[in-house]
């Protein structure tokens, strides 16, 4: 079936995510990202930003497994099995968050699928965008265990190339993923760094 015939047919991704359980269609852009792009492993850990209403922490905790750990936060509440979430923003994070799951930090994975209240306005939404990816940022900076990955949401455009810069400077592999259940005309598009480098690796 091709892409164009997928959106014509009443969203094949949001039927199929109805049928197969997931809370949205989105699971299946994460699903072909880490079929392409991550091994994740049973055991693993993973951080998941912006991550209401939960496909995506779904899918994350079918790989990781009950010997895994997925955290999650959005500052919409989110009630999921097996996932340890925070409701709040991502700038309000703090070390002292993770107490209870402290065997897990840092993480294997940190994911963001965060979208600022989009208005339209190109420069404004990359300008939005940016300021969460810089929170992003910080999560990778104090968070994210050495050679671990992520996936970032960002948009065509200023967002793209400052995130792919600073994910450069951090990550030994950067790479750009437009997944296909993410619709066509979308502006959002996916950014994978992998392998973080050692502290003193990281070019500024
Ligand atoms: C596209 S949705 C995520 C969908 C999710 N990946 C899934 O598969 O179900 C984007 C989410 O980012 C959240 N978000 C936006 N700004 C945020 C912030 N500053 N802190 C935490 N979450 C935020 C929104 O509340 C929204 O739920």
């Amino acid at each position: 079936m091709s892409i164009k015939s997928n959106y014509r047919d009443g969203d094949f991704f949001s039927k199929k995510s109805k049928k197969e359980g997931y809370r949205s269609r989105a699971s299946y852009k994460l699903k072909e990202i880490l079929t392409t792009d991550f091994s994740l492993k049973k055991g693993q850990s993973v951080f998941d930003l912006g991550s209401y209403p939960g496909s995506w922490s779904q899918v994350a905790y079918e790989l990781v497994g009950p010997t895994g750990k997925v955290a999650a936060i959005d500052i919409q509440e989110m009630k999921l099995q097996n996932c340890f979430f925070l409701h709040k923003s991502i700038e309000e994070i703090q070390e002292s968050d993770f107490e209870e799951i402290s065997e897990f930090i840092p993480f294997d994975l940190v994911l963001s699928d965060m979208a600022p209240n989009i208005s339209g306005i190109r420069e404004r939404d990359n300008a939005l965008m940016i300021g969460l990816v810089n929170s992003t940022l910080s999560v990778i900076d104090n968070f994210l265990k050495t050679k671990g990955s992520v996936l970032i949401k960002v948009f065509q455009g200023e967002s793209l190339d400052y995130t792919r810069r600073a994910l450069k400077q951090r990550f030994n592999k950067v790479k750009i993923s437009k997944p296909k259940a993410s619709r066509p005309n979308s502006r959002e598009i996916y950014i994978i760094g992998k392998e973080l480098k050692k502290y003193h690796e990281r070019t500024s």
